[in-house]
């Protein structure tokens, strides 16, 4: 998989995408991720990417024109699955969306900073507009981050133990049991019996209950729909 990222505050994503999980795909090969300084592609001597609302109001908006000269210059190297602008007014990213996106070959990732990003160049090239969640994130850096590390962590061999991404919360539209490791008894508390009885079904079985009791306590509303893609 190949992923670009287009970017106000690249540096942002440094450590997101160096470390852990992520960073070892990279190593392996099993995704490259490129960063894209918006201002590069900025305006004039100072390198403007910005510029006042039409309308008035606040804020400052990022300009047309060094968002679609980034993605020209993408688009010249071929066309991408999807092109994402990242914003909070998108659907909302989730589990079934990562699962999807895990499948395709090239996405590009573009980040708003500021207010916004003038709507002409989102109509022109977004395939899709992705939010984390309904709250205001100073730019779409972190965003992207989240969506990076929920998708690489997919990818076949990128996680050490290949069952260990099936059994994550959501998956199967349960959030995942309790874990417990070593000692087996700290501070008088003690790993449930069940973990320790060498049983697999047994093992299997508590699990299951667990992941249920936790979903209908923490999720009420329902999990499965929030599984579904529904765009
Ligand atoms: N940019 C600012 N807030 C965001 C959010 N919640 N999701 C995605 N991009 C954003």
């Amino acid at each position: 998989m190949r992923i670009d990222v287009v970017a106000a505050v690249p540096e942002l994503l440094h450590s997101a995408i160096e470390y852990s999980i992520v960073g070892r795909a990279q190593q392996k090969g099993l995704v490259t991720i490129h960063l894209h300084n918006l201002h590069d592609f900025g305006l004039g001597k100072y390198r403007q990417i910005d510029d006042y609302p039409y309308g008035g109001g606040g804020g400052m908006v990022i300009r047309c024109e060094p968002v679609a000269a980034a993605l020209d210059a993408l688009l010249q190297e071929g066309q991408p699955d999807e092109i994402i602008f990242l914003s909070p007014e998108g659907d909302t990213w989730n589990q079934a969306l990562a699962n999807q996106f895990s499948l395709k070959r090239h996405l590009v990732l573009v980040c708003g900073h500021y207010k916004g990003i003038d709507q002409r160049v989102v109509d022109s090239y977004a395939t899709r507009i992705i939010s984390i969640g309904d709250y205001v994130l100073t730019g779409g850096e972190i965003a992207a981050a989240v969506l990076i590390d929920s998708v690489v962590r997919l990818l076949p061999g990128a996680i050490g133990d290949e069952g260990s991404a099936l059994t994550d919360s959501f998956q199967d539209g349960l959030l995942a049991p309790p874990v417990y490791t070593r000692p087996e008894v700290w501070r008088g508390l003690r790993v449930p019996s069940e973990l320790l009885s060498g049983n697999p079904r047994i093992v299997e079985e508590w699990r299951f209950q667990k992941a249920l009791e936790r979903t209908e306590r923490k999720r009420s509303e329902g999990l499965k729909s929030k599984t579904e893609d529904t765009r």
